[in-house]
Parts: structure tokens; sequence; C-alpha cells
């Protein structure tokens, strides 16, 4: 296993790229199996999920190629289909999941192993389930996997009303319904930008949705979806954690490729925060206004709220801000697993259920740290960059899931900061 080494105290300055979305290109990849045309992806981010996902569609019987050291995947799925994902797979990747409405619109059938929980929460499928039982399946979980049939003639419109704005569910019930008989109404859908980023390429490969970005979104079913070209949308999440690092260690950095329109909320807790934040003709350029950063209290809500997957970082920030900040984690039961690491780092926190009061220290001491999942990890690495001396970041594949080269963006910014191999 590889450890990171932070050696922290040093101001940062030059350009990092931002990558394709890792959230949207997982649910992008599943579209490949509505058509028997080719779809590619341009834009892609280079991560161990993509490979997984990759793995996973090859099981279904789809044709993935990688080209241009793995920013283009060109997929296929024209021949027979298998319409089982295993287990072993599904357990690496919850976002597996985005499987079971594809395959139920194209095959009438779909048997997706269910992801079970996380470590930062239960996560369960109902709001899925239900969606795809209101268009006529019949779904039965059985030996740990969901056996879901559509009825005679396919998959029928029809008008959903979600309970919570859930991202996969709204992904999986907008790609079903594509093409299903009728019309679909899904209420109360998610909005965030991989949501529209789907609809977008969707409707390149003949889909007829509109509304997606607003709380309600409407799908035409149409009989068959042809093949397409499309870019994968900006990770608004790896641009959020790279706009921290100059925040958290100074000095000034520009994000290639940023757009504030993907994460307004998240800049204006910046610039509460003391954080300037100004659009350039190539993206963004972060820097702090002057001086100590402020306190800001922060509640993580669906798009356009504040995102669940910066909440973390963003307390890593404010673990030296001046003042107390509370930060209210809505989305995931269990998401302040990097509290106690950012504590051993001599942060100031305490967590009560769903809440946690950051007291600002004026310095945090570099330490050895654990990795407990995918942003957890990234928390302590920026964590490093502000604290005295030596941090060490160990189980950190849980960071190649989601951030594609983070050693040669951060040293490209001169963080001094290096992977190694654990003995
Ligand atoms: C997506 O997960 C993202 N993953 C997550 O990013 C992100 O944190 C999350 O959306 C929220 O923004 C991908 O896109 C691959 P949800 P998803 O369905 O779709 C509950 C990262 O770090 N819920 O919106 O699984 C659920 O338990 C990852 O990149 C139900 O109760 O999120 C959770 O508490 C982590 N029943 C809440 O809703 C359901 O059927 C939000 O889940 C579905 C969800």
């Amino acid at each position: 296993m590889d450890s990171i080494i932070v050696n922290g105290g040093k101001e940062l300055s030059g350009v990092i790229p931002i990558a394709g979305a890792k959230n949207a290109c997982l649910t992008l990849m599943p579209a490949t199996l509505l058509s028997e045309e080719p779809l590619t992806l341009t834009n892609a981010p280079r991560l161990s999920d993509i490979k997984t996902m990759t793995q996973l569609l090859e099981s279904l019987g789809a044709e993935v190629t990688s080209m241009q050291d793995g920013q283009v995947q060109a997929m296929s799925c024209h021949g027979a289909i298998n319409h089982v994902a295993e287990y072993d797979i599904v357990r690496k990747m919850r976002a597996s999941n985005l499987v079971l409405g594809p395959l139920l619109a194209r095959e009438g059938q779909a048997v997706v192993s269910l992801p079970g929980g996380c470590a930062i929460g239960a996560r369960p499928m109902d709001i899925h389930t239900n969606g795809l039982e209101a268009m006529g399946a019949t779904i039965e979980l059985k030996d740990g996997y969901l056996h879901a049939k559509a009825p005679m003639g396919g998959l029928k419109g029809a008008v959903i009303d979600f309970p919570f704005a859930s991202v996969g569910a709204t992904e999986n019930i907008m790609m079903a319904a594509t093409l299903a008989k009728g019309t679909t109404v899904i209420n109360n859908a998610a909005r965030e930008p991989e949501i529209v980023d789907l609809a977008d390429c969707l409707r390149k490969m003949g889909a007829q949705i509109e509304g997606d970005g607003s709380p309600s979104i409407t799908i035409q079913g149409v009989d068959r979806l042809h093949g397409a070209t499309h870019p994968v949308v900006t990770d608004r999440i790896e641009l959020g954690t790279y706009m921290l690092a100059p925040a958290i260690a100074g000095g000034e950095v520009e994000l290639l490729g940023g757009r504030i329109n993907l994460i307004e909320a998240f800049c204006e807790k910046l610039d509460t925060a003391g954080i300037s934040v100004t659009e350039t003709e190539r993206g963004l350029k972060v820097a702090r206004k002057n001086g100590r950063l402020s306190a800001v209290d922060v509640v993580t809500e669906p798009f356009p709220g504040f995102p669940t997957d910066l909440q973390a970082q963003m307390m890593a920030l404010l673990c030296t801000a001046e003042g107390t900040s509370v930060l209210e984690e809505k989305i995931f039961e269990n998401r302040f697993m990097h509290a106690p690491e950012l504590i051993r780092m001599g942060a100031n926190i305490e967590v009560n259920g769903g809440t946690a009061t950051v007291h600002g220290v004026n310095r945090l001491k570099g330490a050895p740290v654990m990795a407990t999942d995918l942003r957890a990890s990234v928390s302590l690495i920026l964590a490093g960059l502000a604290a005295e001396g030596e941090t060490r970041v160990s189980r950190v594949y849980h960071l190649d899931r989601g951030y594609e080269q983070v050693v040669r963006k951060f040293s490209g910014v001169d963080a001094q900061i290096e992977r190694i191999k654990d003995e």
C-alpha cells in the first residue's frame, strides 16, 4: 500500500488543470447499454473507478476501448447482453448500480448486486427501485441481488415524486425512461451538473428530455437511441478541492477549466472566509484576500446547495480559521471520519451526530494519519499543506478512485509532496 508525505508551510503558485468529472463519467458510461451504436466520451478522467466501470460494462457484453492515455472512452454494446452485474465488481464501487435502469430498459430484465453500505452511510436504493416499480417493473431482492423485470412491452412512463433529490436515482430513472412507452416525469429530481451532463449526452443519442437542472424532469420515451460523442463536464469536486490549496497554504493558483457556476454555493463560503476567486480566460484564480481566514458555517445540501463532497476539504480549511465554524452534514449520516484524523494534527473539533464544531487554532502540526474514504483522504493532504512539519497519509488507494495524478498536480504548484510505498 502507498502513503503520501506532505511537508507543509510552503506558499503555492502556478496552474492546475481540472479533469473531467468522475461522477459524470460514471453515469455516462452505462448509457452505452441503451444503444447498439457506439458512444464515445472525451475529457474522461483517469481514475480507478473508471477502470472498475469498464470492467463492469465488459462483463455485461460491452466493448470499451480506452484511448489518448485514458481521456477518451469509446464504447459499444451491439452484441448479446449479459444482464447480471456481479457482486465481486459492484462491491468495489457503488456507482455500479447505475446499470440497473439501462439494463431494464434495453433488456427488460436486470440482476444487479445490491451494493450494501459504505463508510459514509447506509445508502439504500429504495428511491431507485420505487421509481422503476412505478414504471411497471417488478423487483425482488434475492441472495443480495436485485432481480428486476420489466412488464410485457417494456417499461411504461410514469409520474414519480422523489422523497429526496437522489442523484443516483435521478440518473437511473432518467436513463430507463428514455426507452419507455410514454412520458415519465421525475418530481423533486436531483439538479447536479452531472445530471445535466447526462441529459445532454442522452439528447445527443436521440432522447427527448426537458427540465434537467430543475426540480422536475420530463422524458418522452423513444423506440431506440443512436450513437454519439460527448465531452465529460469539468469535475466541480476536484475543482473545489484544488481551490482550497492556496486558501489553506497561501499563495495564488489558477485552476484551468474551472467555472464559478459549477460551485457557486462553495465560492460564496470561500468569499466569507476571506478567499478571493476570480474568473480568468482559462479558469479560476484563487488566493487569500489578506492574512488570516475567518470562520464560516456550512450546511451540506443537494445542488445548488453546498456539496457534501467538499465538506471534508472545507473542514480542513476551517481548522486554522479565526473563530468557531459549525458544519452540518445533511446528506450522509456518517461523514465526519476525517475529524479524528485532523484532531491528531492538533485541530480542535467536536462532533455531535451530524454537526461538527470547529474551533480555529493558530497552526496544525504534521502527524501520521489514515484515509478512510475518498474525500476524507484529500482533506488530510490539504491539512498537511498548512501544517508544521511532516504529515504522512496512509491508505491513499481511496484517493486514486477520484483524483488523477494528485502528487503531480500538487507538486506542480510547489507543494512539497511525494508518494511512497509502505514497507
Ligand atoms: C452521488 O452518490 C455521488 N456519487 C456522491 O459522491 C455524492 O456524495 C452524492 O451523489 C450526493 O451528492 C456518484 O455520483 C457516483 P444520492 P449517490 O442518491 O447517487 C439517500 C464522491 O465522493 N438515498 O443523492 O449515491 C442516501 O443514503 C461520492 O464522489 C436513499 O435513502 O447519492 C444518501 O443519504 C460519495 N435512498 C442521500 O440519499 C435511495 O434510493 C443522497 O444519496 C438513494 C439515496
